[in-house]
């Protein structure tokens, strides 16, 4: 059974592509290397035993989607294609309103043209949320019934996204969703072969540390230690890259399982702290990661975490990795390949 992954070479996609061969599904990769390399598929054969199949354009030609929908017929299709960079999207707002609001309008309206020419295909869909869609929350751990709001224009993309496909499913029952918001994506496959692959300075904390670890940064910048928090710095919701592409084997099995369409929180239901994040990787890497403390970045909230209570009770599903797994994978990755897929 295919499934055609959008944005399927970059760092979810590429984790969620050997996940989905292991429970038996044909990923199709699609993907126009926007942010991520070619050499990802080889990865993907090297560690899978076998080739995956590779669809090389851009989701916003829908023209050119409904023909690789009519050629693959897949199953299932998720969507990760689109821009992710919160500082870039507050720069340059109409790249993710056209790439993010833009791809999702067009990947839907082919699905819905496939759909017509042959109702015996369900169209089912995996879309790739974010908890950025809780804005600053009113507390911690955060359900799927809190409210939503944005706070820069990568996340208002989000929030559209999720009303364009309750508007879709609404005006067609047929439709079935499944979308994941992901709480903080880290590590890599334990082969040391895939992981994160930032273009340029790394925005994000894990990233940024293992740059530090392998001497690429000299030191990490820790954004203010005067939040309500344990130790002061901020808190997340760190998951294993393993355990978010798990998540999305299981929704894709709930749905062809003919399960209602649903939102889930993707988290494994515990907070750490950016020095929690610092000693692990410490321990991990066996260096030391130098740091200093530096004001508040702005927009970020205290502390953020997921309950992840209703993706076990509609799909099964728990974080199974601790952060010092976490680590350890990203620093296998990151000391292999020091400078990611480029070499
Ligand atoms: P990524 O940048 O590694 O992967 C996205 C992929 O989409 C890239 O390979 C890129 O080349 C491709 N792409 C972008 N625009 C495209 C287009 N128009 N046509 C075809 N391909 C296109 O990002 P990721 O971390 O794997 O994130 C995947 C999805 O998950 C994104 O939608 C992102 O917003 C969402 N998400 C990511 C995180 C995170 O921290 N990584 C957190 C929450 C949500
Ligand atoms: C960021 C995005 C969020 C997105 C998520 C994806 C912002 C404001 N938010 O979330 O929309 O969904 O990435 O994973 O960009 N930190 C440092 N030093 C660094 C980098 C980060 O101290 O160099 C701290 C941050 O202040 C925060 C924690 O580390 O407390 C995690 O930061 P980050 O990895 O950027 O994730 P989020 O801010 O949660």
């Amino acid at each position: 059974m295919k499934i055609l992954l959008t944005g399927g070479a970059g760092y979810i996609g590429s984790h969620t592509a050997v996940a989905l061969i292991e429970a038996g599904f044909e990923p199709v990769v699609l993907d126009n290397f926007a942010n991520s390399h070619p050499l990802v598929l080889d990865r993907l054969a090297r560690i899978t035993g076998r080739p995956v199949s590779l669809e090389r354009g851009d989701v916003l030609d829908t023209a050119w989607l409904q023909d690789v929908l009519r050629r693959h017929r897949p199953v299932g299709v998720i969507h990760f294609a689109g821009d992710k960079a919160v500082g870039e999207s507050v720069a340059q707002p109409l790249k993710y309103f056209h790439n993010n609001i833009g791809g999702a309008v067009s990947l839907m309206r082919a699905m819905s043209a496939v759909h017509a020419e042959d109702t015996t295909l369900t169209p089912t869909l995996v879309f790739s949320s974010s908890a950025t869609v809780y804005g600053d929350p009113a507390s911690v751990p955060i359900t799927e019934s809190f409210p939503r709001s944005h706070t820069n224009p990568y996340g208002h993309s989000k929030l559209v996204i999720e009303d364009m496909l309750a508007a879709v499913c609404a005006a067609n029952p047929a439709w079935r969703v499944g979308t994941l918001r992901y709480f903080n994506p880290v590590g890599a496959h334990p082969s040391g072969l895939m992981g994160e692959d930032p273009s340029g300075i790394p925005n994000n904390l894990m990233p940024y540390v293992a740059q530090v670890a392998v001497g690429q940064r000299e030191h990490l910048n820790v954004y203010g230690n005067d939040y309500p928090t344990p130790d002061g710095t901020g808190v997340r919701d760190y998951i294993h890259v393993q355990d978010l592409a798990a998540g999305h084997v299981a929704a894709i099995q709930a749905l062809l399982g003919r399960s209602e369409s649903f939102t889930v929180n993707l988290g494994t239901g515990q907070g750490h702290s950016v020095l929690d994040v610092v000693h692990a990787f410490e321990k991990a890497s066996g260096r030391p990661i130098p740091y200093q403390i530096a004001p508040r970045r702005a927009g970020d909230v205290a502390q953020c975490w997921a309950d992840p209570a209703l993706a076990l009770r509609l799909l099964g599903w728990q974080a199974k990795h601790s952060l010092d797994e976490m680590c350890a994978d990203t620093w296998r990755w990151q000391s292999a390949n020091p400078t990611g897929y480029r070499g």
